[in-house]
């Protein structure tokens, strides 16, 4: 299938999957902020990496539905918690107004955690994955908690906030990259290849290599769009890494120098892929389409 067809494909089933673990929205305001933080749009990279890894092994992708889904709640209240006035203080988000811009603070925090705590219960049902072993279904769990946690996103999005209005070293800058938005992209593209259960260990290696990689190109690139991309495409607002004094790639070395930063991680990636030759494909496309993405 081609790239894009792929990339269309999976975000236009994400939000019926989605919805289908989430609680009913009714009347229920929390419902609601939960709904309204995951279905309004997003790009779905974390799901279409899993999924393409798993392809890697031929998997059958509905062992990894239950994965996919807990991984983007995770990822989407990761955003929601950070466009809180606390912390990068985001009144837009996926081209619609913040969370708690519609839904009040109290609520759009409560919404976050409702969406990481369910995640871990669809992870906990081993009848949503009758074909895996339990110790496979345990190391996914795991595998998304150390990512998701204090020594994954929460400590990266710590490390951010702490920085603001300093500068970092080049090599803690990449630390706090690698923690806030790589730990969940090489999560994915571990539990893809765990869900399989056909992955050697030198296969697991090498593919952690190749997300380190790419998440690190994911975050750069997201500086230098928030540097220089178009609000209305990206669907959030530009300029406020300089606003809210954040050390980034670009607010470090400024926006050339952050490009070819991007395009070493890039390649790198792309390197990793070596492996696995043909089969790799997809998750070749993808890789470039994170580097050269306007969105
Ligand atoms: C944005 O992630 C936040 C970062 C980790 C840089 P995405 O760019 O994947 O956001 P959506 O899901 O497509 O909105
Ligand atoms: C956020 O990084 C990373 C997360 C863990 C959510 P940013 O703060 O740069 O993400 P955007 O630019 O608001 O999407
Ligand atoms: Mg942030
Ligand atoms: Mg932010
Ligand atoms: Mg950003």
């Amino acid at each position: 299938m081609p790239f894009f067809t792929q990339l269309t494909d999976c975000q236009a089933k994400m939000p019926q999957l989605l919805a289908r673990y989430l609680p009913l929205p009714g009347h229920n305001e929390l419902a609601k902020a939960m709904h309204y933080a995951c279905l309004n749009g997003g790009k779905r990279l974390r799901p279409l990496l899993a999924l393409m890894t798993a392809e890697l092994f031929e998997t059958d992708v509905a062992v990894l539905e239950p994965v996919i889904v807990a991984i983007e709640f995770i990822h989407c209240y990761s955003l929601l918690h950070d466009d809180l006035p606390a912390m990068d203080n985001d009144d837009m988000r996926r081209g619609k107004p913040t969370c708690h811009k519609v839904f009040g603070e109290a609520t759009a925090i409560l919404a976050g955690d409702a969406l990481l705590t369910l995640a871990f219960e669809i992870l906990s049902h081993p009848e949503h994955f009758p074909t895996l072993d339990k110790s496979t279904i345990l190391k996914i769990i795991q595998v998304i908690a150390y990512a998701a946690g204090c020594q994954g996103m929460v400590k990266g999005q710590s490390i951010d906030l702490s920085a603001e209005g300093k500068t970092l070293s080049l090599e803690n800058l990449i630390e706090m990259h690698r923690a806030k938005t790589g730990a969940l992209i090489a999560a994915s593209v571990q539990c893809g290849a765990l869900a399989g259960q056909k992955a050697t260990q030198d296969d697991l290696y090498e593919l952690h290599n190749f997300a380190e990689a790419l998440g690190l190109c994911f975050q750069i690139q997201d500086d230098i769009l928030d540097a220089e991309g178009n609000k209305e495409i990206l669907g959030k607002q530009t300029g406020q890494d300089v606003k809210n004094q954040k050390c980034t790639f670009v607010t470090l070395l400024g926006n050339l120098e952050a490009k070819k930063h991007a395009k070493t991680w890039h390649d790198k990636a792309q390197t990793c892929l070596d492996r696995f030759g043909d089969k790799a494909a997809s998750l070749r496309a993808l890789t470039t389409y994170i580097f050269e993405r306007a969105t």
